[in-house]
């Protein structure tokens, strides 16, 4: 398994750092889904008019589009608060009551990956949602107690990677769903642009574009290869990141015109030299692969399917004949898509 992908749309530290200070605040200055945005600013209009809290939002979508972003974006439109935490960092009913009750009139609770909230965290959160009131038992054995916290009204933001693995109960206690789409090769040239004006870098059109086409559709991916390129702009080139220094950063990096890194091809490669191009099951690819099955679902898929290159069928995943012919392989036998 490789560590460190530079491609990989999964948040890491460094890219804390740089999404901070790179962060769009309001919806104007934030970059594409348009569909989400309009609705968005209805509602926070509606909202604030009526002089009560956001309905509750649910966001999903690849890693990697602007989930956290849009949730600090709500927040700051609607002037409160945010807390940020995770499903996987709730461990207890007792630090899901500390967030809440700790919660001023509207402010907005941010649960990244929702989905992987513990059942009882998850159920103790439906009368929060609904009533404002929090129960939950504290001690076990005869001492045990139930205890109920009223809250202030408050607005629940989350995000996940993957809706499916939403119970219908709690997806059905958002008031507002809404999917983030990947980037157009043009939207994600205009982020990079921002960024590199943000950043102080010379960026020109053909080396946003050039780069913007190598991002995977993704902004975090576009915005940790900028900071590359301009490493290689100003050690190679005169400072300024173009057309030629980004083929130079990516070549270097072994990332190909299209933003495959090697394990992207690998899982092609070994999808049809194992198994004559499919359909081969996610478990089995994993196993021989080396990687997790999630890992290949969340990360590597999303992109290699936006490109057309694999389909997924209830019998496992295929090549297209794009995807053969992106590796330079030649398709054989009867399968064609
Ligand atoms: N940085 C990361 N995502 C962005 C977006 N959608 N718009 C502007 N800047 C961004």
């Amino acid at each position: 398994m490789e560590e460190n992908r530079i491609v990989d749309p999964r948040m890491s530290e460094i890219d804390e750092e740089i999404e901070f200070s790179l962060r769009p605040r309001t919806l104007d200055e934030y970059i594409g889904q348009d569909a989400v945005k309009d609705n968005l600013k209805v509602f926070i209009s509606a909202a604030k008019k009526r002089g009560e809290p956001l309905d509750h939002l649910l966001i999903y979508g690849p890693p990697g589009l602007g989930k956290t972003t849009l949730a600090m974006i709500v927040a700051n439109e609607m002037g409160v608060n945010i807390k940020v935490t995770s499903g996987p960092a709730i461990q207890k009913a007792g630090d899901m009551a500390a967030l809440l009750t700790n919660l001023q009139s509207g402010d907005v609770l941010f649960i990244d990956e929702i989905h992987r909230l513990s059942r009882v965290i998850e159920e103790a959160l439906y009368s929060a949602m609904e009533d404002n009131v929090f129960d939950f038992i504290v001690g076990n054995g005869p001492s045990a107690q139930s205890i109920r916290l009223n809250l202030a009204p408050f607005t629940l933001v989350g995000a996940t990677t993957r809706a499916g693995q939403i119970s219908s109960p709690l997806r059905d206690r958002f008031g507002m769903i809404m999917r983030l789409e990947m980037y157009t090769n043009e939207q994600l040239s205009s982020i990079i642009k921002r960024s590199a004006r943000l950043l102080n870098i010379d960026c020109d059109g053909e080396g946003a574009m050039n780069l913007a086409c190598r991002s995977r559709s993704t902004p975090r991916v576009a915005n940790r290869l900028l900071k590359r390129a301009r490493d290689f702009a100003q050690v190679m080139g005169e400072g300024c990141v173009t057309k030629e220094i980004v083929d130079l950063t990516l070549n270097r990096l072994d990332i190909d015109e299209l933003g495959l890194e090697v394990l992207d091809r690998r899982m092609l490669d070994t999808m049809i030299k194992n198994y004559g191009g499919g359909p081969v099951g996610l478990e089995t690819l994993a196993a021989t692969l080396g990687e997790e099955a999630v890992t290949i679902e969340d990360v590597y898929e999303p992109y290699l399917m936006q490109l057309g290159f694999i389909q997924r069928s209830t019998r496992g995943r295929m090549v297209t004949s794009l995807g053969y012919k992106h590796l330079g392989i030649e398709q054989t036998g009867q399968i064609s898509i």
